[in-house]
């Protein structure tokens, strides 16, 4: 049946692919088998109309949704609330005690040394990485043209391009491929019920196997070991890439340097990070547009007006506001990273409520980003929202997170975002395909459930 809500009076939808949030409680059995499901299921239709919620599934947790409380968490008071032990539990395997895991002075050299990795000019110095990829995932797009093709399989082949090219630039025996495969199947397996265990439901839940496949991980690292040795002999290359860029990287406080594995590690970070959610991006970012051809029409005419026949490149993202704001827009209603969670150390109010040290608690940016005390019509699709940036509360949007823990990678992501969305939208058109509106599923990031398929025609 229609959603009466999104729909009018001819059964024509107006709002874009969203998750159902349920609006009754629901017991420790519910939970699970929503969990498996869709993990954003547990998150209450309320969620998006209170600021804070508490509960207790096996444990304490709260979500909040709350600007000012959310400042607290992440800034403010963030050495009180670090990350939740289960997060680190789903990634250490994959990534060590890297940046996007380790805490206190640990986490903090890493974060001092790798920071200047990601400079302005350094970002901007690799875009050509990203206009290439951009072009050759348009002549892959030119090949579909006239039918309907999974532009998320699509998205993932050119994100995963610019981040393998960007980390260990090929001619180092870098097999992209079984990288890419063992990232994959970590992914697939280990995450994909992480809110479970962050909700407390006990052990004896069955889940899907944690089975990591361990030969594929460990063969990952040692290619990866390879790579950076042989790239220690060799020197940087003209354009230095991540890698040298870390390579040559120390901490300004003590002048530490990253050993090999560290190296690794970090790298490996980077491309979990960064390659799939830039994937995600992009292929809801061409689905929204699909869906409002209204605003791919307007951005097609601004792509084509600053590109021409050329594809895009760090330049021309001043001139792309519109592409730039329907990216914003995207990162509102799907934000890849739609959960973050904290463990509680001490005890603590937000929202007048007590936590105590142990209490999980849950950041839901996915509710947050379609709250209605934060957002007009919050499920709508409307760049326009971000045509004045400044009128945003920077606590209700957090896309990338924020303080001293905000994602490394978020202006990298965003110049590469822009690059490919506009050198696509300048030179094909995108068409919803009836009956195959894209399901969004939580598993360690909000993924379209069979992937993003639209009808690819010449622009
Ligand atoms: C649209 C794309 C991306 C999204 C939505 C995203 C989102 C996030 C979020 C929400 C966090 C904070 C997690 C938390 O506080 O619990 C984070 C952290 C991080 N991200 Fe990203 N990210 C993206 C792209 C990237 C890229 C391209 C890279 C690297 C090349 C990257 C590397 C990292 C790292 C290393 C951290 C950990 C930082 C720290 O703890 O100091 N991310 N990201």
């Amino acid at each position: 049946m229609p959603d009466p809500q999104s729909t009018d009076a001819q059964g024509i939808s107006h709002l874009p692919a969203r998750v159902p949030l349920h609006n009754t409680p629901m017991g420790i059995l519910a939970t699970a088998r929503a969990g498996r499901r869709n993990v954003l299921e547990l998150i209450p239709e309320i969620a998006t109309r209170q600021p804070m919620l508490s509960g207790r599934t096996g444990k304490r947790w709260h979500m909040v949704m709350d600007p000012g409380a959310l400042k607290r968490v992440l800034r403010d008071k963030v050495e009180d609330y670090p990350k939740s032990t289960v997060t680190k539990l789903i990634l250490e395997q994959a990534i060590g005690d890297s940046l996007f895991i380790a805490e206190g002075a640990e986490w903090l050299w890493q974060r001092r040394t790798a920071a200047p990795v990601f400079s302005h000019r350094n970002v901007a110095a690799l875009a050509p990485v990203m206009t290439a990829a951009a072009e050759r995932s348009s002549q892959r797009i030119t090949a579909a043209h006239g039918r309907a093709a999974d532009m998320f399989a699509e998205m993932v082949a050119a994100t995963f391009e610019v981040i393998s090219d960007v980390t260990f630039s090929g001619g180092e025996g870098f097999g992209r491929g079984a990288v890419h495969r063992a990232i994959e199947d970590y992914i697939g397996q280990a995450a994909k019920v992480s809110l479970l265990d962050i909700l407390g439901v006990p052990g004896w839940v069955p889940r899907p196997g944690r089975l990591l496949s361990g030969r594929a991980m460990r063969e990952m690292k040692r290619v990866a070991d390879t790579a950076i040795e042989s790239r220690r002999m060799t020197g940087r290359r003209d354009i230095p890439d991540l890698l040298d860029l870390l390579l040559e990287g120390e901490d300004p406080k003590t002048g530490r340097k990253m050993n090999t594995s560290e190296l690794r590690d970090n790298l490996l970070t980077f491309i979990v990070a960064g390659h799939e959610t830039t994937a995600l991006t992009l292929s809801w970012a061409l689905y929204l547009c699909a869906f409002n051809p209204a605003v791919q029409t307007e951005a097609r005419a601004e792509a084509q007006a600053v590109l021409g026949e050329r594809a895009a490149t760090a330049a021309d993202i001043a001139n792309l506001p519109l592409t730039r704001r329907i990216i914003d827009e995207t990162l509102r209603l799907y934000p890849p990273a739609a959960f973050l969670s904290r463990t509680a150390q001490v005890a603590d109010e937000l929202c007048g409520r007590e936590i105590r040290p142990g209490d999980t608690v849950v950041l839901p940016i996915y509710a947050l980003h379609r709250h209605h005390m934060l957002w007009e019509n919050p499920d709508q699709f409307d760049p326009s929202r971000f045509a004045d940036p400044k009128a945003i509360d920077r606590f209700a949007y957090l896309p990338f997170g924020d303080g001293p823990r905000i994602c490394i990678g978020a202006n990298f992501a965003l110049q590469e975002a822009v690059i490919i969305l506009a050198t696509l939208l300048a030179r094909h058109r995108f068409s919803t395909v009836e009956a195959r509106a894209p399901k969004p599923v939580m598993i360690l990031t909000l993924r379209p459930e069979g992937g993003v398929w639209l009808g690819v025609d010449p622009a």
